[in-house]
């Protein structure tokens, strides 16, 4: 057929090992890899100056990437973003602008919820951006402009690449954006659109850590609860983390910003209970290393995925360190997508789970 699991065990398997292809397919749909500008693929019928506030949509993992695109809006593009579940904005009758923009994010463009939001939106008067992957579904019909994902089939109910082929197609909008508003000069934008293209590399070094991670997963799998931890662009990649390994483990799994640690989850760790933390080394990484200071007091066992420097400067005791290769801040949260995807498979194939069609979960929700 024209999709199998070529060797791979599952089509999940496979699909996390196509995202250094299929994420450099996507890219190259966004950018100009000669002149390492941006480069979107249509001519947008809105200027990014005239929007005051943007408006981000989806479910599911979709959701988390709209997440990380929050981040890179605010900061790149200097655009107050709201981000909501399709299941709440739909509902909540948001106040919107006329003029404004939303972009909606879904892997099949078939989402009951996501598609109601759009609706709504259009009704409102706003420009709609659909980021699908698939370029014939009603979303990307019935949006204004429809931006694709090259992240061709996925057949895996837990998203993988369409997740990390969103998060390239959304970086490159934010950097379009941040160009037109006159937050990022030209070099800023060279600088950003070379980290992107970079990201199939750093992911195939990132795929190397198999083996680790492997052996890593037997421990996991015996647990009854993970926490996930991060700040940042990657508090939304440990939401999808945890999102990863519930839904194919059947572990339970919970995201958190560090942050929040104290707030609550603190409260659950014990010498039982494995906290993977995702910390590039950054500009909050010295306060990350204080809330993994906090787990290992009281006992918790940390699984630390950060770089070399990141290793080098967690001074923390039971600690297993995942080390992936220096990178911009940026493009983070699509190469430790990887180790997090590959944590979650394989914990799922220790417990002997159905990987690719994980219990009560449906690949695409078109009913409410
Ligand atoms: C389901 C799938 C998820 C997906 C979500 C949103 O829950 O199991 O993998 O992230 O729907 O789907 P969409 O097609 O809109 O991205």
């Amino acid at each position: 057929s024209l999709v199998d699991k070529a060797n791979y065990r599952h089509f999940m398997a496979k699909e996390i090992h196509e995202q250094p292809e299929v994420v450099g397919h996507t890219l190259a749909h966004y950018v100009d890899m000669a002149t390492e500008k941006v480069a979107m693929p249509v001519k947008l019928p809105f200027d990014f100056k005239d929007i005051q506030r943007l408006s981000i949509t989806a479910c599911g993992t979709a959701s988390y990437a709209g997440f990380v695109a929050k981040y890179w809006f605010e900061r790149l593009a200097r655009l107050p973003v709201e981000l909501d579940v399709a299941s709440e904005f739909r509902y909540r009758e948001a106040p919107l602008r006329k003029g404004d923009l939303a972009i909606f994010i879904s892997q099949s463009g078939e989402t009951a919820d996501t598609l109601a939001a759009l609706r709504y939106a259009k009704s409102q008067g706003l420009h709609t951006i659909s980021v699908v992957n698939v370029p014939t579904s009603t979303i990307a019909r019935e949006s204004e402009t429809a931006l694709p994902t090259l992240a061709g089939p996925e057949i895996g109910v837990a998203s993988t690449k369409a997740f990390t082929c969103q998060l390239a197609a959304l970086a490159a909008i934010a950097i379009a954006a941040g160009r037109a508003r006159g937050e990022l000069s030209e070099t800023d934008e060279t600088k950003l659109v070379h980290g992107l293209i970079e990201v199939p590399r750093l992911m195939t070094e990132a795929l190397a850590l198999e083996p680790q991670i492997e052996k890593l997963a037997r421990d996991i799998a015996k647990s009854q609860d993970v926490l996930y931890l991060g700040r940042g662009t990657n508090y939304p990649l440990a939401l999808e983390g945890a999102l990863k390994l519930k839904e194919i483990s059947y572990i339970h799994a919970e995201g958190y910003a560090a942050g929040e640690l104290k707030h609550g989850p603190i409260a659950l760790i014990d010498e039982k209970m494995p906290v993977v933390v995702i910390a590039p080394y950054d500009r909050v990484f010295e306060k990350t290393v204080s809330n993994m200071q906090e787990v290992a007091a009281r006992g918790g066992r940390i699984i630390l995925m950060t770089d070399a420097q990141g290793a080098r400067e967690a001074t923390v005791d039971s600690l297993v360190t995942i080390i992936l290769p220096d990178m911009p801040a940026t493009v983070t949260p699509l190469v430790y997508a990887i180790p997090v995807q590959l944590l979650a498979y394989h914990t799922a194939v220790v417990m002997g789970t159905d990987v690719d069609q994980p219990r009560n979960l449906a690949k695409s929700v078109t009913v409410e």
